[in-house]
């Protein structure tokens, strides 16, 4: 309450796009004290909101449904939504299109909060992107729509999501949230905004410097797997154990970081945000980011490489691929999510069906995917495990009984090095 006796004005949020990122946003938004309009132009999602039916898995419906009931969230389709908010921030999709940056969901959220932005309102930029994409095209897109200032009238800044879905320890509000703005007093009210939601923050000097921390912080991630992915392939051919040489690598408790092989990256980020930067940087400057090119070359290989491995497991017992029934675990490109976006899994099941492979799949975190016939996703069984000539780890999802696959599996390729298989050949 205010001394007059009147009920306190709680700030506005508006959060543009309610997905991965989004959604647990405006839950946290919701849960510290703001009003919060969940705007998303997929009316499909804005409905399920309404109904409290996520679809984001961290994210619990009953989360949804108690935010809806406080009177504190609505979620919109419409724009108008927007008016007299304090504080708006974007986090829309940045995807690649043939290779190219595609800006057109930040061109288009901008525009249409532009028509919305007061003086005094805080406008934040959370979408993955390069460097100078607040500055140089958010700042100026909601100057023209707007009329106002960025930095005199309105404030204007970045702070890059790390959100980590699936990951219990490391939060939204756990995780320390990297903060810029355009101007001093747009950094000072960017910080204050997160520094309400989250534990703490980490103001950098400007905004281009918080959309390089992100790329930096991917391109180190995607770079360092491909180098235990390509080492994999390397010391399998060699005859050594690479998981072995891995876990006595990380004994060591300086100047290692581990890193595990796999079938591939994939999600939203991996495969994409390393291209945001060698797109900038041979535009503007005219060379190639070679690390970031030999990352894609090595890791968009991998799946390929699973599917030599099995055709060697299947050739060492006189069989072909083609008729031979392949069970695969896991769809979703990481551990206990169901996210199968640009998923190494997906393609490797692909490249199976296209050799004539009698294919089944299982992910307890996916139901269906567009990509694989609904008859051959299956759940995990003793028989499902005993009819296969193959089983092929790709995720190794905790919901997985292994024990099972380890009893019922004649012949298992182990793409994770999950612990209880004792008896599958490695990656
Ligand atoms: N998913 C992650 O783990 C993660 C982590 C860090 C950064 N990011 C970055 O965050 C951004 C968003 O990613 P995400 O995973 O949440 O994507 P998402 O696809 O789950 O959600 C984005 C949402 O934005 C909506 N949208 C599109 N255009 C819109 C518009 N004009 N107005 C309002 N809503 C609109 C879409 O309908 C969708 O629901 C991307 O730049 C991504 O690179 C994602």
């Amino acid at each position: 309450m205010t001394r007059d006796g009147a009920p306190e004005r709680r700030a506005k949020l508006v959060v543009l796009g309610q997905g991965y990122v989004g959604l647990p946003l405006a839950m946290r938004a919701v849960e510290v004290g703001y009003d919060v309009v969940g705007l998303d132009v997929d009316e499909a999602r804005v409905k399920r909101l309404e109904s409290a039916d996520s679809y984001v898995e961290d994210i619990a419906s009953e989360e949804i449904a108690e935010a809806l009931a406080s009177g504190h969230y609505q979620p919109s389709a419409a724009y108008a939504d927007a008016e007299g908010f304090d504080v708006a921030v974007i986090t829309v999709p940045t995807p690649l299109r043939e290779g190219i940056p595609d800006l057109t969901y930040i061109e288009q959220s901008t525009a249409s909060l532009g028509a919305h932005l007061t003086a005094g309102a805080t406008v934040i930029l959370e979408s993955t992107t390069y460097p100078g994409t607040t500055d140089e095209l958010v700042g100026p897109l909601l100057e023209s729509v707007s009329g106002l200032r960025a930095g005199r009238d309105f404030r204007l800044g970045y702070s890059p999501e790390r959100i980590d879905p699936g990951n219990k320890t490391w939060t939204f509000v756990t995780t320390p949230k990297v903060v810029s703005g355009v101007d001093e007093a747009s950094l000072e009210a960017v910080k204050a905004f997160y520094d309400s939601v989250v534990d703490q923050t980490v103001p950098v000097r400007s905004t281009r410097e918080a959309e390089l921390t992100k790329l930096l912080e991917n391109t180190f991630r995607h770079v360092n797997i491909a180098l235990v992915n390509e080492l994999a392939v390397f010391a399998h051919a060699l005859g050594i154990n690479i998981w072995d040489a891995i876990d006595a690598a990380s004994s060591k408790p300086f100047g290692y970081m581990r890193f595990t092989p796999g079938p591939g990256v994939g999600g939203h980020c991996l495969p994409i945000d390393p291209s945001y930067l060698s797109w900038q940087v041979k535009r503007t400057l005219g060379t190639q980011f070679r690390f970031v090119e030999l990352a894609n070359d090595v890791n968009d290989h991998m799946p390929d490489y699973v599917v030599r491995r099995v055709i060697a497991s299947l050739n060492a017992r006189q069989r072909a691929v083609s008729g031979s029934r392949i069970l695969l675990l896991g769809l979703a490109y990481k551990k206990n999510t169901s996210d199968a976006r640009e998923s190494p899994a997906v393609r490797v099941a692909q490249l199976l069906l296209d050799m004539g492979a009698d294919l089944r799949a299982c992910d307890p975190h996916i139901v269906e995917s567009p990509r694989i016939p609904p008859d051959a996703m299956v759940e995990l069984s003793a028989s499902e495990l005993e009819a296969a000539d193959l089983v092929v780890v790709l995720t190794d999802h905790d919901a997985f009984d292994f024990e099972l696959v380890e009893r019922h599996a004649a012949h298992v390729l182990d793409c994770r090095n999950v612990p209880a298989l004792t008896s599958s050949e490695v990656l």
